[in-house]
């Protein structure tokens, strides 16, 4: 992220960027800080803060309270045969929105994976079967109310991405994505096929669930529907932008592609999962005394961060940790055991059940195009 404060904050969707103000993103990118008082029955990580903005949510509360028709959709690149905790919290929006009555779409992105990343539309495919499709069944999406599909597969995102390509100009584009890589122009245009092509049918409004390295391409979408809107009668998409995940030593959003410092899905080697868990960095303090004296710092611990927005969905447990840490009941390696390391344990038995059900299932499914 950009520190001077003169100039605008670009993030990048292809790399790393540090958020460390997310009010700041919020003025930069014209969004709306999130407020849950919009929805009425919000989701364990919604109460927990997990979703810090959005663009027009409002429009989406409306459509969930009249029951009127709207769409929710997500995309995956098959880059890795793994994806991480943040992955999971946006999957667990998407969910969210299904069961609000949104009609869900999911796709692979294996067009972007093969432009940006190398990874061949076949490999990219194979992956997803094996891995990407029953990973977002086992977290929680119903197989039955999901169209899942393939971007090199869906006629109407292409044909659509081309129509979205001749409404953005080549300063726009480089205004908002930081280069205008032939790369990169592909996949974009691809994306905003993904994030429009709902509508063609019967225009509806749509919430989009990202990270907020997603951010540009939620403004160029909204961009290109204004200027579609009289052809195509296309509501600008709506978003929900999640906070980042931090590293295990609390630096950085985790990065699909690095191999350290992270806690991935699925974590198959449970020894190697506690070593990482026992790294993880605390809001301790220096010497015994002093953290019996005056408790931890749950609000700078990577612990508790993991804890309250990934494996402690009950209130109650979740008050418990925080509540012995604040009176320093527990040493940091007490209350990992007690907390982290048992409850990370049942979320990834959790997953690994559900995952070698949905496996099963994929085999048998039907995918749109
Ligand atoms: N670009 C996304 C990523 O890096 C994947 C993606 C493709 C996507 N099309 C999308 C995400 C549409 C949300 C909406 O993971
Ligand atoms: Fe974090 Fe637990 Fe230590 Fe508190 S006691 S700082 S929650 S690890």
């Amino acid at each position: 992220m950009e520190k001077n404060e003169n100039q605008k904050v670009q993030v990048d969707p292809w790399g790393n960027t540090l958020v460390e103000d997310y009010s700041r993103l919020i003025r930069e990118f014209g969004m709306q800080a999130f407020d849950i008082k919009d929805f009425k029955n919000p989701s364990t990580q919604m109460k927990r803060g997990l979703i810090f903005g959005g663009q027009d949510l409002n429009i989406i509360a409306e459509a969930i309270k009249k029951k009127k028709k709207f769409y929710c959709l997500t995309g995956i690149m098959p880059s890795a045969q793994k994806i991480h905790l943040g992955t999971a919290a946006v999957v667990d929006n998407v969910k969210y929105f299904q069961e609000q009555g949104a009609e869900t779409y999911v796709l692979i992105a294996d067009v972007e994976s093969q432009a940006v990343r190398g990874v061949p539309i076949e490999e990219g495919k194979k992956r997803a079967m094996e891995f990407h499709i029953p990973a977002y069944i086992a977290l929680g999406l119903d197989p039955k109310k999901t169209k899942f599909y393939f971007q090199s597969e869906n006629k109407e995102v292409s044909n659509l991405a081309i129509v979205c390509s001749q409404k953005i100009t080549e300063n726009e584009f480089r205004a908002i994505y930081g280069s205008v890589h032939p790369s990169k122009v592909m996949s974009a245009f691809t994306q905003m096929g993904d994030i429009l092509h709902p509508q063609l049918k019967t225009p509806m409004p749509g919430v989009i669930p990202v990270g907020i390295d997603q951010a540009p391409h939620i403004r160029m979408s909204r961009d290109i529907a204004r200027r579609l809107k009289s052809d195509y009668g296309f509501f600008a998409p709506s978003a929900s932008y999640n906070k980042y995940t931090s590293a295990l030593d609390g630096s950085f959003k985790m990065s699909k592609n690095e191999a350290v410092g992270k806690l991935e899905i699925p974590e198959k080697d449970r020894g190697e999962l506690e070593k990482k868990l026992k790294k993880a960095l605390t809001g301790g303090r220096v010497t015994k005394e002093e953290q019996l004296a005056k408790g931890g710092q749950p609000d700078i611990c990577v612990a508790y961060e993991y804890c309250k927005n990934h494996f402690i969905s009950d209130d109650k447990i979740l008050d418990q940790m925080y509540q012995e840490c604040i009176s320093g009941k527990n040493l940091c390696g007490q209350c990992k055991e007690k907390y982290l390391i048992k409850y990370a344990n049942k979320f990834y038995d959790d997953f690994d059940k559900k995952f070698e059900k949905a496996k099963k299932l994929v085999g048998k499914m039907k995918f749109d195009e």
